[in-house]
């Protein structure tokens, strides 16, 4: 293939298996919108993309009983990245007690692909800062990436329950080594960035915290030139919206950046924009941070670009498609600056959105990635 800026032959052209999992409520419709602009980037770049679908979370529960079958699992396993939607019913968040949840599917890929990082980029597209809650002038320029820890802590500790329902318990536990694996990641990922990692726990109280403290520590010590600082939770949830610009990879345990990031959506504008990679030694998955939404699920509301900015980490991260995955982005920039909304990234102070639904908002992106 030509680039026809350079008039030179391009870098050869890739052929990837790609599984695309669309799971519960608003996660088909904007999935759909991801796996459209992969479609497009494949077509204008030379590359060949081979798609499949999978089941996962409630439409799996439904369909076989089990919020992972074997199958899906089987297909993650061959492919070279995973695109998945959302996950989650309102039926189960109505019923603590029912065993089988549409979140094990969730849970069980990130842990039987060694899924241990989680990355979120929070980065604010200057034609949203208006969208946002948070002051315009606090958050111009906000560029953070967090590095969430996504297969340990209390999230897979052992979970207990007396059997006259009298207590429970789930067991925040870490290991050296799931600390170390991470934090090399995340200071890697620093030293290419502006060289500085804040580390979030919350070694004040808690054990696992102090070892995950002093793990950072030994491991900062092999990157001197990145400035490592330690942060408790409680403090850096609150520095989050007071001066988000003081942040630039925030390395964090998985509870910890689970509720940090959804908080930090907000210096995004709205969880609608996300995109997130979850990363171990094989097949990555890109997914929106946000959930199923069941209140919007139907009504074509949904904001398809978390999806859509998803396949473009998935075209950067997971198959070094950097020229691809800025046209992505460069797209979505030209479709907010023409002034094309979805309701959750309405400009409040003006009349002047457009506001489209989420076919709307997908056709623009499509269309401005192929005229660009
Ligand atoms: C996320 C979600 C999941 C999590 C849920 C759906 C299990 O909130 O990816 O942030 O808690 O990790
Ligand atoms: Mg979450």
């Amino acid at each position: 293939m030509i680039d026809d800026k350079h008039n030179m032959p391009r870098a050869e052209t890739l052929q990837k298996k790609i599984l695309v999992i669309p799971g519960d409520g608003i996660g088909p419709e904007v999935t759909r919108w991801g796996r459209r602009v992969l479609e497009a980037v494949a077509e204008k770049f030379g590359h060949t993309f081979e798609f499949d679908e999978a089941l996962m979370g409630h439409a799996a529960i439904e369909a076989t009983g089990n919020p992972l079958p074997d199958e899906t699992l089987e297909k993650a396993r061959q492919s070279d990245a995973i695109l998945f939607g959302a996950i989650g019913h309102p039926k189960y968040d109505q019923d603590p007690q029912l065993k089988v949840r549409p979140e094990q599917g969730l849970l069980r890929i990130r842990k039987e692909l060694g899924l241990y990082a989680n990355l979120r980029p929070i980065k604010l597209f200057d034609e949203l800062l208006a969208a946002s809650s948070i002051k315009p002038e606090v958050l111009q320029g906000a560029d953070i990436l967090f590095f969430r820890e996504l297969t340990g802590d209390v999230y897979f500790g052992e979970k207990k329950r007396a059997d006259d329902n009298s207590w429970a318990s789930d067991l925040m536990i870490y290991h050296a080594y799931e600390v170390e694996r991470i934090a090399h990641k995340a200071f890697e990922t620093a030293r290419q960035r502006r060289k500085k990692l804040c580390s979030v726990d919350k070694a004040n109280v808690l054990e696992s915290s102090r070892l995950w403290r002093s793990t950072v520590q030994r491991i900062a010590a092999a990157y001197p030139d990145v400035q490592c600082t330690h942060m408790f939770v409680d403090n850096a949830a609150m520095q989050l919206i007071r001066d988000p610009r003081q942040f630039d990879v925030i390395l964090t345990s998985n509870l910890f950046g689970d509720i940090l990031t959804d908080e930090a959506s907000q210096i995004a504008g709205s969880m609608g924009m996300l995109a997130s990679a979850s990363l171990g030694d094989g097949t990555g998955l890109y997914e929106p941070i946000h959930g199923s939404a069941p209140d919007i699920a139907g009504k074509g509301v949904a904001n398809p670009l978390a999806s859509i900015l998803s396949a473009a980490l998935m075209l950067q991260v997971g198959f070094q498609l950097q020229e691809e995955a800025d046209a992505v982005w460069r797209a979505v920039e030209q479709v907010l600056r023409k002034g094309y909304r979805t309701l959750d990234i309405a400009d409040k102070h003006t009349e002047n959105n457009m506001i489209v639904g989420t076919d709307g908002m997908g056709q623009q992106v499509i269309q401005q990635l192929v005229h660009a």
